[in-house]
C-alpha cells in the first residue's frame, strides 16, 4: 500500500509526509514545487509534476500503477487570498484544474481512498462566531470559491465510482512539528508578525474596534503537527467507510485574538512588540472558530497542542531559517 500526496514537498504536506514515514507507510510525493521545495521532503520519492499539465492525469496514472497506490492525499493548491482575486482564472486552473486532473486518474487507476485540504475559507464571513460544518457556505473570494468547487467534485466522483473522500476543512494553521520544517512565506499573523519583527518592523493589526472582547480579530490557531496527525486518522478512517463523501473541520475550538498571539510572540522570543493598528480589511469576520465536535467523534481526532506551543514552535523554525540562512551565506 503507497500513499500519493501530491503537495507533499509543501508545508503542511511535509508534515503529512514526515508522519506517514516515521508510521512505516510507503509514500510518493507529486508536487511542481512550484512554492515548495525539494529538501523538504524526505524519506519518499518525488515525482516532479504540474497538476494543470495537459498530460498529468496519464502521468498520476502511470505513477499510481509504478508506486501500487491506494490512496491519496491532494494538498496541491495555490493558497493565497489575495492573490486569488487579482488572478481569479489562474487560481480556477490551478486549484479546480489541478484537481480534476487528479480525479480522473482517481477514477482510470481504481484509487479508493481520498482525503482533500479544504478551507475554513468555504464559510466566507458567517453570521456566527463558531462554526460546525452545517453552517452555510458561502466563500467571499475565489481561493475560497475553489475549495468549494473542489467539494463539489469530490462529492460528485464518490456518487459514480466507489471512490471513499474526505474534506478536511483547516481553520488557521501554524506552528512547526520539525524546525527545517516550519513555514518558509510570511503568510499567516504568526510568520507575519516574526517576518515584520525580523526587520525591525512593528506588527500591523487589521481593526481594533471588533465586537471582541480586546477588539482585534479571534480565530482558532491549529498546530501544523495536530493537522498533519488529522490526515492520517482520516485515511484510517477511509479504510473501515463505505463509498461517500464528507466534511470534516479541523480545528480545536479554541480561539485567541491577534493582540493574544502577538504577546505570545513576545514570551517566545522575550521581545517588546508595539502594534500599529490600522482599518479593518473588508470582508474579515470578528471571529472565526472551529466546532471540533465532528472530527473528535468521527475520526477519534482532536489538536492537542495549544497556543504557547503553536508560537514557540514557529519561533524556533523562525530561529532555525535565519541561522540557517547564515550560515549558507556565510559559505557563499
Ligand atoms: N497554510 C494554511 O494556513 C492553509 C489553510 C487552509 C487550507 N490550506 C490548504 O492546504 C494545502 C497546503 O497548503 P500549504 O500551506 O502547505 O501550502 P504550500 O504552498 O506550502 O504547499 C503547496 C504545495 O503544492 C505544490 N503545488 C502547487 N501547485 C501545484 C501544481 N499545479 N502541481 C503540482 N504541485 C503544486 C507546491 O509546490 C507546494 O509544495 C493547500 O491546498 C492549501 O490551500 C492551507
Amino acid at each position: 500500500m503507497t500513499v500519493l500526496v501530491t503537495g507533499g514537498a509543501g508545508y503542511i504536506g511535509a508534515h503529512v509526509v514526515r508522519l506517514l514515514v516515521e508510521r512505516g507507510t510507503r509514500v510518493v510525493v507529486v508536487d511542481d514545487v512550484s512554492t515548495g521545495a525539494r529538501d523538504r521532503v524526505s524519506g519518499a520519492p518525488l515525482e516532479a509534476l504540474d497538476l494543470t499539465d495537459v498530460r498529468a492525469a496519464d502521468r498520476l496514472v502511470d505513477i499510481a500503477e509504478r508506486h501500487d497506490v491506494d490512496a491519496i492525499i491532494h494538498l496541491a493548491a495555490k493558497k493565497q487570498v489575495g492573490e486569488s482575486m487579482l488572478r481569479p482564472t489562474w487560481y480556477y486552473r490551478q486549484n479546480v484544474g489541478g484537481l480534476a486532473n487528479v480525479l480522473d486518474a482517481v477514477e482510470r487507476a481504481g484509487i479508493e481512498r481520498f482525503v482533500f485540504s479544504s478551507s475554513a475559507a468555504v464559510y466566507g464571513a458567517p453570521d456566527r462566531a463558531v462554526v460546525d460544518e452545517t453552517v452555510d457556505t458561502a466563500p467571499i473570494n475565489p481561493y475560497g470559491e475553489t475549495k468549494l468547487i473542489g467539494e463539489w467534485m469530490l462529492r460528485d466522483v464518490t456518487r459514480v465510482c466507489g471512490l471513499r473522500a474526505v474534506s478536511l476543512r483547516y481553520f488557521n494553521v501554524a506552528g512547526a512539528g520539525w524546525p527545517e520544517l516550519g513555514d518558509p512565506k510570511a503568510l499567516n499573523l504568526v510568520t507575519i508578525v516574526l517576518d515584520r519583527m525580523e526587520r525591525g518592523e512593528r506588527p500591523i493589526v487589521f481593526g481594533r474596534d471588533f465586537d471582541t472582547p480586546d477588539g482585534t480579530g479571534i480565530r482558532d490557531y491549529v498546530h501544523v503537527l495536530d493537522l498533519a496527525e488529522a490526515h492520517l486518522a482520516a485515511l484510517d478512517h477511509l479504510r473501515h467507510d463505505g463509498p461517500g463523501f464528507d466534511v470534516f473541520n479541523v480545528g480545536t475550538g479554541a480561539s485567541a485574538s491577534v493582540l493574544e498571539v502577538i504577546g505570545q510572540i513576545e514570551l517566545a522570543s522575550g521581545r517588546r512588540l508595539q502594534a500599529e493598528f490600522v482599518e479593518r480589511r473588508e470582508g474579515d469576520p470578528a471571529a472565526l472558530i472551529a466546532d471540533p465536535t465532528r472530527i473528535n467523534a468521527e475520526l477519534g481526532w482532536r489538536g492537542r497542542r495549544n497556543l504557547p506551543e503553536v508560537v514557540a514552535s514557529a519561533w524556533q523554525a523562525h530561529r532555525y531559517r535565519i541561522d540557517r540562512d547564515r550560515a549558507a551565506g556565510a559559505r557563499a
